[in-house]
């Protein structure tokens, strides 16, 4: 089923916490899954910190024909941010009905075209903006980035839950900013502690997406607009965000398999 013209997956990426890196894996996502020859979208939804303009180094405004919103097009993506509406660093306050509206319109009045995948960048935490979301929208599923750390796990948890309780699909967990391989010995540093991610995950009956390292490229690639996934799947610091949008789409196929009509042959 599709739920909106035109859109055949639409994939929320989820955190219970700010800061582990959800924006970091939806846009290096969502280019990953357009370099692997998918027409993609990315629709920024957190209204708290709408930081894919500053990752993906776009400084215009979307233009609008008085019906539809024309999304900015940038490195083969259609990009949509509540950052585009109130640049700069003064916080928007928005309010229940306010939220439920925009990102209605955000949603349905922008001109997403023809998509294999739209990627949403939700805020963390399982708030006003989720519910609204996925009561309103059929997703197809939902990938909850965490850290190893007890405290994003805890979090990461309740994440799932939310997503459990309004019948989304969990994709998967990726565990973010996993470990650090030492710049003189190439030795692992497990900054956290190893394995509390893909536990979790098995605890909770979730696939486990993968780890991703903490890479200095990774930060420098998001601040200056230019993320890693740009760099494509050979780049060591890109890698990883190529074997989690493999996932991704097999996961996608597997779960539009389920729920989608079921074919009668006729003679
Ligand atoms: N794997 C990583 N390696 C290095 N820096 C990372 C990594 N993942 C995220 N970061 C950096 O950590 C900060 C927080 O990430 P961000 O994606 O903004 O988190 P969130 O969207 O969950 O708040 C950003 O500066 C980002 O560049
Ligand atoms: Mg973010």
């Amino acid at each position: 089923m599709q739920d909106i013209p035109g859109i055949h997956n639409i994939v929320a990426v989820g955190s219970g916490k700010g800061g582990v890196g959800k924006t970091t894996v939806s846009v290096n996502l969502a280019i990953a899954l357009s370099r692997m020859g998918n027409r993609v979208g990315l629709l920024d939804a957190d209204v708290y910190g709408p930081n894919v303009p500053l990752m993906m180094g776009v400084n215009e405004a979307p233009l609008t024909d008085g019906q539809q919103i024309k999304p900015i097009f940038k490195e083969g993506l259609r990009i949509m941010s509540m950052g585009f509406l109130n640049p700069g660093d003064k916080p928007l306050v928005w309010r229940g009905p306010m939220l439920h509206n925009v990102m209605q319109q955000f949603l349905r009045q922008v001109q997403w075209g023809e998509l294999d995948y739209l990627i949403i960048d939700l805020p963390p935490g399982t708030g006003d903006v989720q519910l609204s979301l996925m009561q309103s929208t059929k997703l197809t599923g939902a990938v909850v980035v965490t850290t190893p750390s007890d405290v994003s796990l805890e979090d990461a948890r309740k994440a799932v839950n939310m997503f459990h309780q309004v019948k989304v699909p969990v994709i998967g967990m990726v565990e973010n900013m996993s470990y650090l391989i030492a710049p003189q010995s190439g030795e692992r540093i497990d900054v956290f502690g190893h394995g509390a991610g893909k536990k979790t995950a098995e605890v909770m009956k979730v696939p486990f997406l993968g780890e991703l390292a903490l890479i200095p490229a990774i930060r420098e690639g998001g601040d200056s607009g230019k993320p890693v996934g740009l760099e494509g799947p050979q780049s060591a610091n890109a890698a990883g965000f190529y074997e989690v949008a493999k996932v991704v789409e097999a996961r996608c196929q597997e779960l539009a398999g389920a729920s989608g009509p079921t074919m009668t042959v006729s003679d």
